[in-house]
């Protein structure tokens, strides 16, 4: 996965205090196409320039035996630059989708598998982006469902009205034996602003319950570098 280590130059850090308020100006929460804006400005304090290090902790280290092959299919919703989509087909060899509302962060998701796609290991014909509202996804038929589905920082940056939403949305989109992984980040004091709004492992219960079951739950031990302990949690969910 050498190819797709972040460029060591480029400048990413843990997000700052000052560029997370300007996120909450930029957005409005009953307008989900406001998410151009940031992405626009580069007002984007959860980019890191490359994959999650805690989603190769769970795709690699856990022992649970995710789906693999290009029969298979995984979305990541709310995939932003793709460092993660590329990181998924790369390891598992899934057939990926990036959705992102976002068109700005599309163009450069696509750029960016068109950089690592200099290297054989990354099978750009296995990987496709999308600008599309998730809540609009449908699946019409077994064959439309995804094996795995990603959530990193998607979950925390909709209205927490929508997480019933969310989690129906789910249960719909998953093929019963798959998984969805949430990567939950980040967790802070109480707080009624967002995104992200606030934020708890055990949000997540409710709009997965019937649905799902947690197969795994831990704290990560791999974190982007310079980015603080104590504020991600790992949860892996198989739906029944
Ligand atoms: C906090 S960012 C995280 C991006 C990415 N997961 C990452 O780690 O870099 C949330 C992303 O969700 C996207 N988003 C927000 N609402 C969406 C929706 N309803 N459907 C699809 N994408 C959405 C935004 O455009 C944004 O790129």
């Amino acid at each position: 996965m050498d190819n797709i280590e972040p460029d060591p130059n480029a400048k990413y850090g843990p997000p700052s205090v000052a560029s997370r308020k300007r996120v909450i100006e930029l957005l409005r929460y009953d307008d989900p196409t406001t998410w151009d804006i940031p992405w626009k400005q580069n007002v984007t304090p959860w980019t890191k320039g490359t994959y999650h290090p805690s989603l190769r902790e769970v795709v690699e280290d856990t022992g649970i035996e995710f789906p693999k092959g290009n029969e298979k299919r995984a979305l990541v919703p709310g995939c932003g630059e793709g460092h993660d989509v590329i990181y998924i087909t790369s390891t598992l060899g899934l057939r990926t989708t990036g959705l992102d509302i976002s068109q700005t962060a599309i163009e450069r998701a696509t750029r960016q598998v068109c950089v690592v796609n200099s290297s054989p290991d990354v099978p750009k014909d296995l990987i496709d982006f999308q600008v599309r509202d998730f809540f609009s996804l449908a699946a019409e038929t077994e064959g439309d469902k995804f094996d795995l589905i990603y959530d990193f920082t998607f979950f925390v940056a909709i209205h927490p009205s929508q997480r019933p939403e969310w989690g129906k949305q789910m249960a719909a989109l998953i093929k019963p034996g798959g998984y969805l992984i949430t990567l939950v980040f980040p967790m802070e004091t109480k707080s009624d602003v967002g995104p992200p709004w606030y934020l708890r492992p055990e949000h997540y219960d409710e709009p997965l319950a019937g649905h799902f079951v947690k197969v795994l739950d831990k704290v990560p031990e791999k974190l982007p570098t310079g980015w603080p302990e104590g504020r991600q949690h790992l949860l892996v969910w198989q739906r029944v």
